[in-house]
């Protein structure tokens, strides 16, 4: 069958990284006879301006139905006033929800040409290769009950619940185990198991999970609070991490400062397998629209290409695609090639445009 895209460019700098993406989309047909049915529709503030809501149903139907989403960002100064409801980032949430996305990739990638760009010395992330696995859809951030309440004695009460079922731990502990198998066959999964009942749950599903289905990987438990120092100690000891809701959050954070910009960082979201046998998945860079260079060309595309590769590996299957491409991005930044945000010294200020053209020959050369 052919392979079918749903390409979502959204608003401020979306459009202009999306347009970077599609001649790479373009490339891999005349150059690698990779052919995608590519759809380009609206979301975000881009769909409210058309349609009065930030995801049309039309465009919801459509996501549901392809291989792959890939999104650049959505929001911007000019919806800030709506009510939350009708803000663009429910746009995005709803594709989340209703494609079901219960885990968050988010790889921190180390290219060379960028090390000193790292808070970190350079021997601590020079060949830098982590996977963190973040569940998405439940977790604190979703549990009941949840909400303010006033006491008898006046006080006020903020209450969230942290919440996992086994079957929650377990897919998402499994898609950290599939991954494993194609990288470095290392999972460190993170909880609280010593403070926490949903942080003994999880630990105990997910060795029970590891003895059933995955011995061939290795399991190290590592609580979520040692993780995070571990990350900035010695961060090369990680493979895969798999974590929940909020650890994740703050987890993957962390794990993006350790190799510079944000116009680098790609990321997917997936969800389950359907019936006909599609993982559900979407794509997008982890940084946002960034209005306050909107519109003047001085986006990092790469951030967005990286995604699509993701997409070229996990979705499509064509890895040796996807290791082009990130090999092109070490090479182009290799020659001194650098859009604004990830500018040094010596090196050649392009624009997004020129970015995504500099790539496209380096993707020529190999
Ligand atoms: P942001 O990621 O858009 O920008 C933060 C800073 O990084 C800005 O100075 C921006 O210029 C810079 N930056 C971001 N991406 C860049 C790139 N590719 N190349 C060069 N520089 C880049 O985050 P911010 O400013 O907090 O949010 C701006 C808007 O984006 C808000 O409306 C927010 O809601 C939305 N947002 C959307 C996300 C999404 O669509 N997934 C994620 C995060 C924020
Ligand atoms: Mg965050």
């Amino acid at each position: 069958a052919n392979k079918s895209l749903l390409v979502l460019p959204g608003d401020g700098i979306g459009p202009e990284v999306i347009g970077e993406v599609r001649r790479v989309v373009d490339w891999m047909d005349k150059r690698r006879a990779v052919s995608f049915n590519v759809e380009e529709d609206l979301v975000g503030g881009a769909a409210i301006d058309k349609h009065g809501i930030p995801l049309a149903d039309a465009t919801m139907d459509k996501a549901l139905n392809v291989d792959a989403v890939i999104l650049g960002a959505v929001g911007g100064p000019k919806w800030d006033e709506l009510p939350f409801e009708r803000k663009p980032e429910r746009g995005l949430l709803r594709l989340r929800k209703e494609m079901q996305l219960y885990a968050n990739l988010r790889p921190a990638l180390c290219f060379e040409a960028l090390v000193e760009a790292s808070s970190l010395k350079p021997e601590f992330v020079s060949g830098l290769d982590i996977m963190i696995i973040r569940e998405l859809t439940g977790g604190v951030y979703f549990g009941e009950p949840r909400g303010i309440e006033t006491l008898e004695n006046g006080e006020r009460r903020g209450i969230n619940t942290q919440v996992y079922t086994t079957s929650e731990i377990r897919r998402v502990a499994a898609v950290a185990f599939e991954l494993a198998r194609k990288r470095r066959g290392k999972v460190t999964s993170c909880e609280k198991a010593n403070v926490m009942e949903s942080g003994v749950l999880w630990r105990q599903e997910v060795t029970k999970l590891h003895g059933e289905s995955f011995s061939d990987v290795e399991l190290e438990h590592m609580y979520a609070d040692n993780a995070a120092m571990q990350l900035v100690r010695q961060p090369k000891q990680f493979d895969v991490i798999v974590t929940d809701n909020l650890f994740g959050d703050i987890l993957s954070d962390e794990a993006a400062m350790l190799t510079g910009s944000l116009g680098m960082l790609p990321s997917a979201s997936i969800g389950d397998v359907d019936d006909t046998g599609r993982r559900k998945a979407l794509y997008e860079p982890v940084h946002g629209s960034a209005p306050d260079i909107a519109g003047e060309g001085k986006a990092n595309p790469l951030a967005t290409i990286l995604s699509f590769a993701m997409a070229l590996r996990y979705t499509f299957d064509h890895g040796e695609d996807a290791d082009l491409i990130e090999k092109a991005v070490q090479q182009v930044l290799a020659r001194g090639i650098r859009t604004a945000d990830i500018m040094s010294p010596g090196a050649t200020l392009v624009s997004t445009e020129d970015m995504g053209k500099a790539l496209l020959e380096e993707l020529d050369s190999l």
